[in-house]
């Protein structure tokens, strides 16, 4: 595997710390030969950035809050002066306040359910639109998803129902992009502990449970994750868009 990315520009979006999933696919990418842009989100997760990616070479940082239509333009216009084509990309965004992530999901409120629809979910297509003029030389697009968006997972609330209209937006933009050989696609994630896991009310009740039910017996491995992202950005996938694939032990084919 260890040329399957060379000569691909690949952009992370969402390393925060060495837990991120994000991480994971940075660490399988750069193995696999590709070269290295992350945007980051506030100044620690700069500071974590750079103490990983040290003895990493020609690695490029741009600050974006995907909130700001500004700073994803600034981004890829930053992008497009530094690495020119862009080949790949990994979405690993979202964020929820965490009184919406316990108790009733009818109790989201008004502005909790556009914060999280806002990050998790229009970035994607935001990050999209401006990433396409950059990826002259056909392109993946990658994002991550969660179970929660297909069945009701306790707690999970207001973030399974972005997750739901992540995965519609993820078979959208497949459509407006296949032609331009730009590939869009989903990865399902088992439950791994995060900050963003750590969020969500009672996490490590529905790690415990995953881990039972789980016809693998065992929690998914965010490498495991990061090896699908690969996949995904290689040419091994180049017929495959519109699609989830679920890494996570099976889980999702357990009736009871
Ligand atoms: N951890 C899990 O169990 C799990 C399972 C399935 C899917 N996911 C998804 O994986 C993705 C990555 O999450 P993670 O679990 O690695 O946690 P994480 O906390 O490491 O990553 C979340 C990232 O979102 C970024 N972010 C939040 N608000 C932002 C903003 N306004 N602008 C730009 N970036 C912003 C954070 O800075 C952070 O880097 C998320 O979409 C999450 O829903 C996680």
């Amino acid at each position: 595997m260890n040329n399957l990315l060379k000569d691909k520009n690949i952009l992370i979006m969402g390393v925060a710390n060495k837990w991120s999933i994000a991480w994971a696919i940075a660490e399988q990418s750069y193995r696999a030969g590709a070269k290295l842009s992350f945007s980051y989100y506030g100044e620690k997760s700069l500071r974590s950035l750079e103490k990983l990616t040290e003895g990493m070479k020609d690695v490029v940082f741009v600050e974006c809050d995907v909130t700001k239509d500004q700073d994803i333009e600034n981004t890829f216009n930053m992008l497009k002066e530094r690495v020119g084509v862009i080949h790949g990309i990994a979405h690993c965004i979202a964020h929820a306040k965490t009184e919406e992530l316990k108790g009733k999901f009818m109790d989201t409120s008004r502005d909790g359910y556009a914060m999280a629809h806002d990050i998790s979910v229009y970035s994607l297509i935001s990050i999209s639109k401006y990433a396409k003029p950059l990826m002259t030389e056909g392109g993946s697009i990658i994002t991550l998803t969660y179970y929660g968006g297909e069945k009701v997972i306790p707690n999970y609330n207001v973030m399974g129902v972005a997750k739901a209209a992540l995965d519609a937006s993820v078979k959208y933009l497949a459509v407006d992009l296949g032609k331009d050989n730009i590939r869009v696609n989903n990865i399902s994630a088992g439950p791994i502990r995060t900050l963003a896991g750590k969020g969500i009310s009672h996490f490590d009740q529905m790690l415990k449970a995953f881990e039972e039910k789980s016809p693998m017996g065992r929690l998914v491995d965010p490498a495991e994750v990061g090896k699908t992202a690969l996949f995904l950005f290689s040419d091994l996938s180049s017929g495959v868009t519109g699609e989830t694939i679920h890494v996570d032990c099976g889980y999702n084919v357990i009736g009871i």
